[in-house]
């Protein structure tokens, strides 16, 4: 397999075609660099097919015009990126999230709140699914009908363009999510697939009755098996398509390229709206193969690399932010400059629980040490939570090492966060437990697991202990907005029909009003935690040590601290260490003899003595100055 089928037709012929097509000249010296990559990257993922090379010459054609129509401010930042393209690994970044009708009532509230963001420090915004989709069968917004229609109820596309604009001119980058792994199934592609409609039939996977579906459900786990069982649900006429997630969000047959040139003019149109970053949806499940998982085969990292090389060509400025949130080797798989730039970090963000529900540091200091490495010019987007459940990603065999069994483990770790264990101080909610395997996860907001809910003493320090790590291993740290004045656990979810079977919605409240009244009232928890983290996020801006992902773990010898040095310029280091048990403990002298004795916390502004060891109270930590010797 050497080339598309069928004929001669090579990379030079479609530049060739280019330069006659009156493409500008900055076009086609992207198209230089990048259609070489798309080409081979087609003949792996298209070759066999009759129509592979003329996908791709209405993809490049599809990239040319969106190019034309690119708006001039949009070029204008594109030239900016790639004069800097480590402008998202600056210790400046700082994400935040939020749903556009729960936290601003719509798009225009979203506008309102642009003073409260620059307050925050926030250069990055990711605005939950905004996209029209099915009254009730929504799935928070990732059941997308339409990907050029904004959800009526939030604003219009018109709106969502003048925001991206107006955030841009506050430093800030407009994030949403690029949910190209499934539509909903109202979507118009889903209607004309199963009405047969030339050109549609393949658009999804749909099977006349259950023999294939009995075959690849012998391989693939179940993601929503509170909706149904397996990865199929069946249509009205008998048959079965292939859904993954909910019974309505119908998966994408990438296996025909008219799949991927319909989605990549999607996501050339989102981008010319002014959307920076694409947060790349569920990127494991794209492609399928019998006898396998079905997740993250290597035609999903293809397929990624092949959006990736149409972005880069007619609307380079932009990143791909990857959601997978699976076995660490997976995650870190998709993080390279052409494929995803940036990730969640499922994994810091899981351990950071397991650290504070066990009170042992090990396996986030063993992850930080083994796991936090990435490609130059990549980047982790750290958080404490998202509006997703928490599942427990750890790998079995680096627990293993410890001694810890991971089954046991994931259960302990679950009852615990469900509040279901003796002492917890944790209230969170099962989400998809599943009796047959033993599987489930955890949903909360942070104030509720950390134990603020339980009128647990040590709850508050425990968010900021979550809340510093994120904000200081290396990458965008990201906050889920309410969190900063320790919202609760919103329990009205189980009386709102929509809501009502999916217990993630306990942890996506509406903005916590009361909560910013008070974030002034050191009386309150509120202000309590939001004067201690905005505190943390003036530290980090101002913190050259905290850019990038160079990151040395530092073994303090005592179980319950997590330690890690961010090394700097002129010999200094940042020394991050985090004591997750629930009381004192000391660091002796001689563990830290490799740092020069004069240190600085950088938090309190106060000079530290190491010379006598260091010693950190319960959910203490502290980010101090050092010179390695
Ligand atoms: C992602 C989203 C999640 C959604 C799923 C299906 O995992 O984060 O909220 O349910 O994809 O789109």
């Amino acid at each position: 397999m050497t080339q598309l089928n069928p004929g001669p037709r090579d990379v030079s012929h479609l530049l060739g075609d280019l330069n006659s097509s009156g493409a500008d000249r900055e076009f086609l010296a992207h198209a230089e660099l990048h259609l070489p990559r798309l080409h081979e990257l087609f003949v792996r993922l298209y070759g066999e097919r009759t129509d592979g090379l003329e996908r791709l010459a209405s993809v490049v054609d599809l990239a040319r015009r969106s190019w034309t129509e690119r708006p001039r401010a949009l070029k204008a930042l594109d030239r900016e990126r790639d004069s800097t393209p480590d402008w998202f690994e600056s210790e400046r970044m700082l994400g935040g999230v939020c749903y556009v009708d729960r936290y601003a009532g719509g798009l225009s509230g979203i506008r309102d709140r642009i003073p409260y963001f620059r307050e925050l420090g926030l250069t990055y915004l990711h605005l939950m699914p905004l996209f029209e989709s099915p009254e009730g069968n929504s799935d928070g917004g990732y059941a997308v009908s339409s990907y050029r229609r904004v959800n009526p109820a939030l604003g219009t596309m018109e709106e969502l363009a003048s925001l991206a604009a107006d955030l841009r001119r506050a430093g800030i980058s407009l994030v949403v999510d690029f949910i190209f792994n499934h539509t909903s199934n109202e979507h118009e592609w889903a209607k004309k697939a199963v009405a047969g409609e030339p050109g549609f039939e393949d658009f999804y996977l749909i099977y006349p009755d259950r023999e294939m579906p009995d075959a690849f459900e012998q391989t693939t786990r179940e993601i929503f098996p509170d909706d149904h069982p397996g990865s199929f649900v069946q249509l009205d006429d008998g048959r079965w398509v292939w859904a993954t997630f909910y019974h309505f969000q119908w998966d994408l047959n990438y296996a025909n390229p008219a799949v991927f040139e319909a989605m990549a003019g999607e996501m050339l149109f989102l981008a010319n709206q002014g959307v920076e970053i694409l947060r790349m949806d569920a990127v494991a499940f794209i492609w399928k193969r019998l006898g396998t998982t079905c997740e993250s085969l290597p035609e999903a990292h293809l397929l990624l690399q092949a959006f990736n090389a149409v972005l880069r060509m007619a609307a380079p400025g932009l990143l791909f932010k990857s959601e997978a949130i699976v076995h660490p080797d997976e995650v870190v798989s998709y993080v390279s400059p052409d494929e995803c730039q940036i990730s969640y970090n499922p994994l810091q963000m899981a351990l950071t629980w397991e650290a504070l529900a066990t009170r042992d540091g090990r396996l986030l200091q063993q992850a930080l040490e083994r796991r936090h490495a990435l490609p130059d010019g990549t980047a982790w987007v750290n958080y404490v939570r998202s509006h997703d459940d928490i599942g427990w990603t750890f790998a079995d065999e680096d627990a293993a090492e410890l001694g810890i069994d991971g089954y046991p483990h994931r259960r302990f770790l679950n009852d615990f966060y469900v509040g279901r264990s003796d002492g917890t101080f944790a209230r969170g909610v099962p989400f998809q437990e599943n009796p047959r395997t033993g599987d489930a996860r955890v949903t909360g907001t942070t104030a509720s697991l950390a134990g603020i809910e339980a009128g647990d003493a040590g709850g508050e320090d425990r968010v900021v202990l979550a809340h510093a790590l994120a904000l200081s291993t290396g990458g965008i740290p990201l906050l889920y907005l309410g969190d900063e004045v320790a919202q609760l656990n919103d329990y009205g979810y189980a009386d709102r029909a929509a809501e009502a079977g999916d217990s993630r919605w306990v942890h996506r409240p509406f903005r916590p009003e009361q909560n910013y009244a008070d974030r002034t009232d050191a009386a309150t928890p509120a202000g309590r935690v939001f004067s201690r983290l905005s505190r943390l996020l003036a530290v980090r801006r101002s913190t050259p040590e905290f850019a990038g992902n160079e990151l040395v773990a530092f073994d303090a010898r005592a179980g319950s601290v997590v330690a890690f040095l961010r090394p700097g310029d002129g010999g200094f280091a940042v020394l991050v260490a985090a004591n997750v048990a629930d009381s004192t403990v000391g660091v002796d002298a001689l563990t830290l003899s490799g740092l020069a004795p004069e240190a600085l916390d950088l938090v309190t502004g106060a000079p530290v003595w190491l010379g006598a060891g260091l010693t950190l109270g319960a959910h203490d930590v502290r980010w101090l100055r050092v010179r390695p010797r």
